[in-house]
C-alpha cells in the first residue's frame, strides 16, 4: 500500500481531493525535461531512453525542476511510451521522436502484443520501480511524487501510427475496419496500464495522471465507444486495490468530451488552455471534482511581463474555490526561457487565493 508517512508540502494531494488549501499548488507537465540546461548535460551522456532506464540518473533529472524552480510537486521522470516495449512493440527515439519502426496494424501484428500481469511489470520494467525508489529516498518525504500512464487509445495510436500523427488516419482505419482486434489491443492495452499504474502506487507514488493526450481526435461516438471504456477500466480497476487513489484525467481539446472525462471517474481533469477555465470550473462545481491547468505552454515563450499578468489572469479564471492545481495546458516546450518558467511557477505561489 502507498506510504503513509506525512508529506511536509502536501497542497497538491489537497487540492487533487478538493480540499482547501492555503495557496494554490503548481507544477508543470514534461517538468523535468530539455528547456533545462541541467537536462541537457545529463542528457547529452546518453539517449533519451537510456536516461529513462537507468534510476539513478531519471531520479536525478525527475529532482531537477524542484531543485531548480520549487514546483510542488515531482513527476517520475520515464515515458509512457517505455511500457509498449515489454508489450512487444519495439520502440526507438533515434531520431528524436518515437518511432515504432514496426507498426501494430495487421491482425498477426495484433496477436503479437501481450497484456502484462504486475510480477511480469515488476520484472520487465523493474528500472521504473527503482526510479520512484531512488526519488523517494533523495526527496525525504518533503513534496508528493506523481505516477503517469498513457491511457489506451493514446498508446495504441503511437503504436499503430509507427509514431506521432496529426490525421491519425492508420488508427482510424483499424478502428473501422477492425473493430474487434481495435478492442482486443485496447483491452490489452488496459490491463497492463491498470497493473503498472496499481504498481507505481504499491511503490509509494502519492498520486497518478493518466494521459489520453489524443482522445480528442474522436468523435463523439467513437469517443464513447475506444476511450472512454478504457479509461473507466483502468481508474476502477487501480481503485479496486488503492481504495482512495488520486487519478487526475488529461486530454489535450477538452471542450467536446468534458462529460465524458468527468464520467470516467477521475477525481481531477487536466485541461488545455482551449478550454475556458472560469467556465470549466462552474460546469463541474458541487462535483467534488478538481481542475488543472491550463497555461498555453507557448505563452511562456512570451515577455516576462506577459508570463506574470496571464498566470495571474489563469488564477482569477481558476477562482477562490478549492480543488484547482495550476499547471500548462500541455507540456513544456524545449525553448521556453527557464526563467519564464520560474515567473509562472513564482507567480502562483505568491498568489493569495483568499
Ligand atoms: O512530465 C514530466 O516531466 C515527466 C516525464 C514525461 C515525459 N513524457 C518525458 C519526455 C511525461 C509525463 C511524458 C508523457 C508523454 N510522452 C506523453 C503524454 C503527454 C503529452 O505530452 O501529450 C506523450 C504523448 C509522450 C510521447 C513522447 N515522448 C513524444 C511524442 C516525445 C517526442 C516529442 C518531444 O517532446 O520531444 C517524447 C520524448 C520525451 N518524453 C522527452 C521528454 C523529456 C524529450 C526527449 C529528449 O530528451 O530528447
Amino acid at each position: 500500500m502507498s506510504t503513509q508517512i506525512k508529506i511536509k508540502n502536501d497542497l497538491i494531494l489537497k487540492a487533487l481531493r478538493s480540499q482547501k488549501t492555503d495557496r494554490v499548488p503548481v507544477w508543470m507537465m514534461r517538468q523535468a525535461g530539455r528547456y533545462l540546461p541541467e537536462y541537457q548535460a545529463i542528457r547529452s551522456t546518453m539517449s533519451f531512453l537510456e536516461l529513462c532506464k537507468n534510476p539513478q540518473k531519471a531520479a536525478e533529472v525527475s529532482l531537477q525542476p524542484y531543485e531548480i524552480l520549487g514546483v510542488d510537486a515531482i513527476i517520475m521522470f520515464s515515458d509512457i511510451l517505455v511500457l509498449l516495449e515489454p508489450m512487444g512493440a519495439g520502440l526507438d527515439f533515434d531520431t528524436g521522436k518515437p518511432r515504432f519502426v514496426n507498426p501494430t496494424r495487421s491482425q498477426e501484428d495484433l496477436n503479437k502484443i501481450i497484456a502484462l500481469d504486475k510480477n511480469q511489470l515488476k520484472d520487465k520494467c523493474s528500472y521504473v520501480y527503482e526510479t520512484i525508489d531512488e526519488i523517494k529516498a533523495k526527496l525525504n518525504n518533503e513534496i508528493p511524487i506523481l505516477g503517469f500512464a498513457g491511457a489506451p487509445w493514446t498508446l495504441a495510436s503511437y503504436m499503430i501510427e509507427g509514431g506521432g500523427s496529426k490525421e491519425f488516419a492508420e488508427i482510424k482505419k483499424m478502428m473501422y475496419l477492425n473493430p474487434k482486434g481495435m478492442h482486443e489491443l485496447l483491452e490489452k492495452l488496459s490491463i497492463s496500464v491498470t497493473n503498472y499504474l496499481i504498481n507505481k502506487l504499491d511503490t509509494g507514488v502519492h498520486a497518478v495522471q493518466l494521459f489520453d493526450t489524443w482522445a480528442s481526435v474522436l468523435s463523439i461516438e467513437d469517443y464513447q465507444e475506444f476511450a472512454l471504456p478504457y479509461q473507466q477500466k483502468i481508474i476502477s480497476g487501480i481503485r479496486a486495490v488503492h481504495l482512495d487513489a488520486s487519478i487526475t484525467l488529461y486530454v489535450n481539446g477538452v471542450s467536446n468530451v468534458i462529460d465524458f472525462m468527468i464520467q470516467s471517474g477521475a477525481n481531477c481533469l487536466s485541461i488545455d488552455w482551449r478550454a475556458n477555465l472560469k467556465d470549466i470550473r462552474e460546469y463541474v462545481s458541487g462535483q467534488n471534482l478538481a481542475i488543472q491547468g491550463n497555461f498555453d505552454p507557448c505563452a511562456l515563450l512570451g515577455t516576462k511581463d506577459q508570463v506574470k499578468s496571464k498566470t495571474l489572469r489563469m488564477l482569477e479564471q481558476a477562482g477562490p474555490g478549492p480543488g484547482y492545481i495550476a499547471n500548462l495546458g500541455h507540456g513544456i516546450l524545449p525553448m521556453v526561457p527557464v526563467e519564464n518558467a520560474r515567473i509562472f511557477i513564482k507567480t502562483v505561489q505568491s498568489f493569495s487565493n483568499h
